[in-house]
């Protein structure tokens, strides 16, 4: 992995830390192959899996990732996507080599035409971009390379979809034997991840995912309440 990830950027500022009176240090994984941090997902994967062709559905970040690692890897990739997905997406999918599949959701939802993909590659391995061991390994490693900044972490904030990078970043910290708190934090009016912890909490079973099942409740739920109880409630 750590041959293949470009190591984050780390981006301190000294204005802005006396604006906030506290210090604060950016990761950005805006340099990262593919331009997010879901190479290190996919490249994990792809490398990991046995299988030669990979499917999964992406709107894009995911997606062109995947077919990025695929292609280093000498494998075959089918990435759903919806039909309105902005083609520079489409296109670096169709650059790195991978088959864009496109949806129009109001006819055929993305999971439906990955169902129909599933039937005639019934050998290929179905990738999802956050509920998967492997992504979440791959994003273990940002975690990781949290725990080795010089600078003494107390709390990590990261954006949350699916779950697929703070579970990483939870795991990561936790193979390190460090003491770091993480925060999922997403915008207000497209709060799914804290609705989807909040429904399982209240009806045990409803969670999107698995994977926020087991990461995200156990270790980040408090974290979300210490960042923002009141949106939370
Ligand atoms: C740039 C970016 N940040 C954060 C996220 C959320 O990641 P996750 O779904 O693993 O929680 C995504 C997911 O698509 C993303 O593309």
């Amino acid at each position: 992995m750590k041959a293949a990830v470009r190591p984050t950027t780390i981006i301190q500022s000294v204005k802005l830390n006396r604006h906030l009176g506290f210090d604060v240090v950016l990761a950005s994984e805006t340099f990262q192959h593919t331009g997010s941090f879901k190479f290190r997902a996919a490249y994990n994967l792809a490398k990991n899996v046995d299988q030669n062709t990979i499917l999964t559905e992406s709107s894009g970040n995911f997606g062109q990732a995947l077919a990025y690692a695929c292609q280093l890897l000498d494998k075959k990739c089918i990435v759903v996507m919806p039909s309105t997905s902005a083609q520079v997406k489409v296109d670096a999918v169709r650059g790195f080599g991978g088959i864009a599949e496109l949806t129009d959701v109001k006819v055929k939802s993305r999971r439906a035409r990955l169902e129909e993909l599933i039937k005639d590659f019934p050998e290929a391995y179905v990738a999802s971009a956050y509920n998967d061991k492997y992504v979440i390994e791959g994003n273990a490693s940002l975690g990781r390379e949290i725990c080795e900044l010089s600078q003494s972490i107390d709390y990590v904030v990261a954006p949350v979809g699916g779950g697929g990078l703070t579970s990483g970043i939870i795991k990561g910290i936790k193979q390190c034997g460090k003491n770091i708190k993480v925060i999922g934090a997403e915008p207000t009016m497209a709060n799914d991840a804290s609705r989807s912890i909040k429904s399982w909490k209240d009806y045990g079973k409803r969670s999107r995912t698995t994977n926020h099942r087991r990461w995200c409740s156990c270790f980040s739920y408090r974290q979300f309440k210490l960042g923002n109880s009141q949106r939370w409630n």
